[in-house]
């Protein structure tokens, strides 16, 4: 048996029951409330870092939420890889659809269900595990860093700058960050594109304060009638973004790419049947693949605004409002897509309303080519642990940050995530297979094998 598989099967309970006591602490970075848990989560992770065997961990305060550093140097010469991952977690609302409490880590079907299973506390606690194995059996022939960050989820905003103050500290060949998925239990990926986002706010506002809507329907704009019919514009009948200049810096994927894409196992009707709809809809002239891999969209998050009270109040609301996502792909802007949108926004406003547009947060798209070392290094690692080459993906969802730790430390990230898309994250019953939290412990450790033989 492989000495990784021996050890993870001797220590296992130890590691589940860690990774719970680190799950129990709710670090939603959304809310001011959970301030403490932060500092908790930090002090939780310094410790696990420093009983696997670091050299030194300490957390750095920022403007934000505290920052997690933690390394061990063996060699001067040999490459050094640093470890990127997030302890803040969404918030777990709506409570009551939880089939158990979301900070109460629980076990149903080999699956372990809570707030942060997967993303990211199930995925980057992978690492501090297997970085203890590398240690405790002296298999460690990279020097390691840990950069385990609290605003993930709320977009980084103090990261950048965390960056750019200790670029000395952060040197490394590569930043190796778990925080995707992969296509199937079986089937390992490796992440090579990420959408980049603009997210914004907007709010229609019409007279002072609510009114009788028998004395002033159909005489006074309704901010909420107008602010549907210009949410409905900003897409035309076959779906696509209305807004002036949005698909300018859109690079269009060749014909072969896109060939090249669709070979990649997928299932329109599971996929359709795992979210109980009947028809998928998007772009015309796209798969579904596509939409989610190399095409941008712009979705409604949430809408409000008037009487949403149970029973019915005769009113037109004084103002409504919404919040807009825009999920963009590389080489968009996401600052140009924020002026853009507002510039379009409040020109197609009708006469009677004030907007106002604010933009909340955003971030640039990535693309990382599959001829790199450190590709090849986690493809043959893959390779070993599932038996199988993993599927180079373009994945949908977006982690701004790894495109300014390219543009600020000039280093590149390798994606190797192993969660699924049926981890529900970000939803109630998030949730992490036991297979995968093993199988990226298992896994890890062949990567820093390999990397550090091709860097040679
Ligand atoms: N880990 C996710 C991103 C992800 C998940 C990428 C699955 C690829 C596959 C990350 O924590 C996340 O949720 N990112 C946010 C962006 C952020 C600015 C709030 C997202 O994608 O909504
Ligand atoms: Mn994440
Ligand atoms: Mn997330």
């Amino acid at each position: 048996m492989e000495k990784v598989t021996k050890y993870i099967d001797e220590n296992r309970q130890r590691f589940l029951d860690e990774l719970f006591d680190f799950i129990r602490i709710p670090s939603v970075s959304a809310k001011p409330e959970h301030k403490k848990d932060m500092a908790r989560a930090t002090e939780f992770i310094k410790d696990k870092l420093l009983e696997a065997g670091a050299d030194k961990a300490e957390v750095f305060t920022t403007q934000g939420h505290p920052v997690v550093y933690g390394e061990k140097m063996v060699d001067k010469d040999a490459p050094t890889v640093l470890v990127y991952g997030h302890y803040d977690v969404q918030p777990a609302e709506p409570f009551e659809l939880w089939d158990s409490p979301p900070f109460e880590p629980e076990i149903r079907d080999e699956k372990i269900y809570a707030r942060g299973a997967d993303d990211d506390k199930g995925q980057l606690f992978m690492h501090v595990k297997a970085f203890e194995y590398m240690n405790r059996t002296d298999a460690l022939t990279c020097n390691i860093k840990f950069m385990i960050e609290g605003e993930e989820e709320i977009g980084s905003p103090s990261l950048k700058k965390f960056c750019v103050d200790h670029k000395e500290l952060l040197l490394s060949d590569v930043i190796l960050v778990s925080d995707t998925t992969m296509i199937a239990p079986d089937t390992p990926s490796i992440t090579i594109g990420l959408r980049g986002l603009s997210y914004m706010e907007v709010e229609v506002s019409g007279p002072n304060r609510d009114l009788h809507s028998g004395l002033y329907g159909g005489a006074v704009a309704n901010p909420a009638n107008v602010l549907a019919k210009m949410i409905a514009s900003l897409t035309d009948e076959n779906n696509r973004i209305t807004i002036p200049g949005f698909y300018e810096d859109v690079l269009e994927v060749s014909r072969e790419e896109r060939d090249e894409m669709a070979k990649r196992p997928f299932n329109l009707d599971e996929f359709k049947k795992s979210i109980n709809i009947d028809h998928e809809s998007g772009e015309e002239g796209y798969t579904t693949l596509e939409r989610t891999g190399i095409r941008p969209s712009l979705d409604v998050n949430g809408i409000w605004g008037g009487f949403t009270g149970e029973g019915a109040k005769t009113i037109l609301p004084s103002k409504a409002s919404a919040k807009i996502s825009m999920r963009l792909v590389p080489n968009q802007k996401s600052k140009k897509i924020d002026k853009l949108f507002e510039d379009y926004f409040k020109s197609i406003a009708p006469d009677g309303v004030k907007v106002k547009v604010k933009s909340l947060h955003g971030g640039e798209g990535y693309v990382s080519p599959i001829d790199t070392i450190a590709y090849q290094a986690a493809s043959k690692a893959c390779e070993v642990t599932f038996g199988k080459k993993p599927i180079p993906v373009r994945s949908g969802g977006s982690i701004p940050i790894i495109s300014d730790f390219e543009q600020v430390l000039g280093v590149k990230s390798i994606l190797l995530g192993f969660g699924l898309d049926s981890d529900a994250i970000h939803s109630p019953n998030e949730n992490y297979p036991l297979f995968n939290f093993f199988k990226g412990i298992e896994t890890i450790p062949v990567f820093f094998r390999y990397f550090a033989e091709m860097m040679k």
